[in-house]
Parts: C-alpha cells; sequence; structure tokens
C-alpha cells in the first residue's frame, strides 16, 4: 500500500489526475494489472464511489483487473497492419511463446493479445511490447524481440 500512498500524494489526491494515477499504479503492480486493494485504496482517498472508479478503469483498454505478463505484446490487427502479415505475426508469436492471443506465459513475462491501430502503420505489420514500437517483421526480427526482454529480465535481477 506503500506505492499507492506515494503516487496519491505526488497527485495531491486530485480526481482529475485519476487516470494517470492508476497508470503508474499498474506499471508499478508488476503484473501489469490494478490489484482490488489498490483502486479501493484510490477511491477512498480521491472521495469518489469505487463504481465510478471502475468505471473508469474497465473503460479503458489499457487498464487490467487481473494479472497479466510482465510485458504486454499487442498485435495491431487493423486494416494496414492485417493486409501487411499481422495475421503471420500473430501465428509467429503464438508459436515462439507457446500461448494464445489473451493468454500469459507460464513464467508470467510476456501476455500476448491483439490490439487496434497504435499509428505505426508505415512500418507495418507492427506490434507493441510495453510502450516500445516494432515494425517490418520477420520470424528472426520477433526471436530477437523475445530474446532481448528475457535477456533484459536476466540482468535486471542481478
Ligand atoms: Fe497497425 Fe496502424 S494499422 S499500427
Amino acid at each position: 500500500m506503500e506505492k499507492v500512498r506515494e503516487v496519491l500524494s505526488r497527485y495531491g489526491n486530485q480526481k482529475e489526475s485519476l487516470i494517470q494515477i492508476m497508470l503508474e499504479l499498474q506499471q508499478l503492480s508488476g503484473n501489469n494489472y490494478l490489484p482490488a486493494e489498490w483502486v479501493a485504496a484510490v477511491s477512498e482517498a480521491l472521495q469518489m464511489p469505487l463504481s465510478k472508479v471502475y468505471g473508469v478503469i474497465t473503460f479503458y483498454a489499457m487498464f487490467n483487473t487481473s494479472p497479466k505478463g510482465k510485458f504486454i505484446v499487442e498485435v495491431c490487427k487493423s486494416g494496414p497492419c492485417h493486409v501487411s502479415g499481422a495475421e503471420n505475426v500473430l501465428c509467429m508469436l503464438e508459436e515462439e511463446l507457446g500461448i494464445k492471443a489473451g493468454e500469459t506465459t507460464c513464467d508470467g513475462i510476456f501476455t500476448l493479445q491483439l490490439s487496434s491501430c497504435f499509428g505505426a502503420c508505415d512500418i507495418a505489420p507492427a506490434i507493441k511490447v510495453g510502450e516500445s514500437v516494432y515494425g517490418n517483421l520477420t520470424r528472426e526480427k520477433l526471436k530477437d524481440i523475445i530474446v532481448s526482454y528475457r535477456e533484459g529480465l536476466k540482468y535486471a535481477k542481478c
């Protein structure tokens, strides 16, 4: 709960900052989601009804109310990516990660999900991992991207 208090105090318990507060908390959770007790604490601190807070976080696709992988891999399925091979990219990722869209790897590192356009149409087909965007994808590039995230975690633990 210390994390929640710290984030809330930085935003001065301002209702207008709800989305920013929730984005930060979701990142701090380590599993890309908003634990129920954190949502309740924010509701109380901002003096907003819990139902209203949930109304906001369930409205936006970027918020999760159940644990996800440390990294969320989003495959764009919108028009330009679709015609440039998004389906193949999804199949390759499903094979490499051993999961289907909507699932999380058993080591809790990756969640694979579909997404609408995030503005990288010029490098379609594109994916997003967290806030990083990758395009002009091939199987080799996808393998390298996955390895780089796994390696990054390994070094982060040292
Ligand atoms: Fe895929 Fe825009 S259509 S990023």
